[in-house]
């Protein structure tokens, strides 16, 4: 059986304290529900002093960093490799739509960082979503995550993490409907192993989050606003612990 996940990515938000709290926030708050695994992905620059917060006899909470260079190692000014983020995080958000649109990021660029991350054996949380909603058809994402798989092997599927992310419904004030973001999981299903988990991504919220995990195509939710307010998500976290049990 696939595991139920809930991610956060913080983007580029907390300061050194705000981390401190949220994470220990949450780490308090998530304690007690089993049957998922959270994953935090915090601004690089603090996970050093998350780890040791939340690694305290929690083991369904994890880390994760939101970038990683495809080289090892190297003349790379700013840059943090997939061996360095191996040492303290066991997750890498590959792909996400801002750094497409901001840092010019294609797919073969994601493409290598994903094989990067699997030769660091980290798993990648690999982004794909349609810029414009289309009418549900799932070609053009299904085209994308084979690309940027296309230099792993078979056997690596099951290492992976898809996150769905319609880049409409980011940010926004409207996510997908479920039933939307259900058929285009299905597709993406097509592509990977059957234990790798697919997440939906896009204004989730701890009143919208069950329409999306009552569904048994999605495995779980990455969110991002909502990843910032400790109460809130776990709130989420919660619900999708729920859902995932019944269903
Ligand atoms: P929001 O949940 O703020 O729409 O962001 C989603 C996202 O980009 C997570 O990676």
């Amino acid at each position: 059986m696939r595991r139920p996940l809930v991610i956060a990515n913080w983007k580029m938000y907390t300061s050194f304290s705000d981390a401190v709290v949220l994470s220990t926030a949450i780490r308090d708050g998530v304690e007690n529900i089993s049957g998922l695994e959270i994953i935090l992905c915090p601004p690089a620059v603090w996970l050093t002093e998350i780890v040791h917060i939340i690694h305290k006899n929690i083991n369904h909470l994890s880390l994760g960093a939101q970038n990683i260079h495809y080289m090892n190692e190297g003349e790379f000014t700013g840059e943090i490799s997939a061996p360095m983020i191996r040492d303290i995080a066991k997750y890498v958000i590959i792909g996400h739509s801002e750094r497409r649109k901001n840092f010019d990021e294609d797919l073969p660029i994601i493409s290598r960082k994903v094989a990067a991350a699997i030769d660091a054996s980290l798993s990648p949380i690999i982004c794909v979503g349609e810029k414009k909603q289309s009418q549900g058809s799932a070609s053009e994402v299904v085209k994308e995550l084979k690309e940027e798989i296309s230099d792993i092997k078979k056997e690596d599927y099951k290492n992976l993490i898809i996150a769905y992310e319609p880049v409409w419904a980011i940010g926004s004030e409207e996510p997908a409907t479920p039933e939307y973001a259900a058929r285009i999981i299905t597709a993406l299903r097509e592509v990977v192993h059957f234990e790798t988990p697919i997440l939906y991504g896009g204004s989730v919220d701890a009143a919208n989050v069950y329409k999306f995990v009552s569904r048994p195509e999605i495995d779980g939710v990455l969110v991002g606003r909502s990843g910032l307010k400790a109460k809130e998500f776990i709130k989420i976290c919660r619900i999708v612990a729920e859902y995932k049990k019944i269903v």
